[in-house]
């Protein structure tokens, strides 16, 4: 699992290595692109005034739907991934944090038609993410949904066949998604499979 450091220093070729693990079908970014045009296709149908991206990292989602009018606010505890952020969208407003710390005052005085997060809650532990969406559930609007996107399992048994056959690429230090134990604490969300390793998750206010 990478530090705040770590991803600092990664981001020279971030994108380019997350675009060519995707091109390869290759464990951990195999759909990226596909999650990022899930998350892309259903966001925009609800027209989001404001959009919370957690993790935001250099942008790529963000700046879509920045392009389609939404005011965008993000988060990252990279601030290296947050420079990039800030190039792609001058306007974005962009905050240093710990996602394990919660929201920073400024967005939690704001509400949310869209609440974002790509490849970025697994390094959260279980009941850490539980938690984290608990709080991104309460920024939502009323109508509002948190859509995330990251390496995603429907089943457990699913996920330990992949870490079989992905073992020297698979991070032990790492939390990935298992939605039939997620949908034990949030009954109503739903899950999108989008490639071996990945899937999106839907999550309304209520
Ligand atoms: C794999 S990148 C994903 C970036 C972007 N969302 C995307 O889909 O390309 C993970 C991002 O999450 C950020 N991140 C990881 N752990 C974090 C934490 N505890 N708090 C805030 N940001 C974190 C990293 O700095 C990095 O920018």
């Amino acid at each position: 699992m990478l530090s705040k450091k770590g991803f600092d220093e990664w981001v020279k070729t971030y994108e380019q290595d997350v675009f060519d693990s995707d091109e390869a079908g290759e464990f951990p970014f195999a759909g990226y692109r596909d999650v990022l045009f899930t998350i892309y296709q259903t966001g925009l149908k609800r027209m989001p005034k404001r959009v919370l991206d957690v993790g935001i990292g250099t942008g790529v989602l963000a700046k879509q739907f920045y392009d389609a009018g939404a005011a965008v606010d993000g988060m990252d505890f990279s601030q290296k991934m947050l420079d990039v952020s800030k190039q792609r969208m001058p306007e974005a407003r962009l905050e240093v944090q710990d996602m394990r710390e919660g929201l920073p005052p400024a967005f939690q005085e704001t509400s949310y038609d869209l609440i974002i997060s790509t490849y970025a809650l697994h390094h959260l532990h279980y009941q850490e993410k539980v938690h984290a969406i608990k709080t991104l559930q309460n920024q939502l609007a009323n109508d509002g949904v948190l859509l995330i996107g990251d390496v995603a399992f429907e089943t457990f048994d699913e996920h330990e066949r992949v870490r079989r056959n992905q073992r020297g690429y698979w991070d032990e230090d790492e939390h990935y998604w298992v939605y039939e134990t997620l949908q034990k604490d949030f009954p109503k969300s739903l899950f999108v499979p989008i490639s071996f390793c990945a899937g999106v998750l839907i999550v309304r206010r209520k």
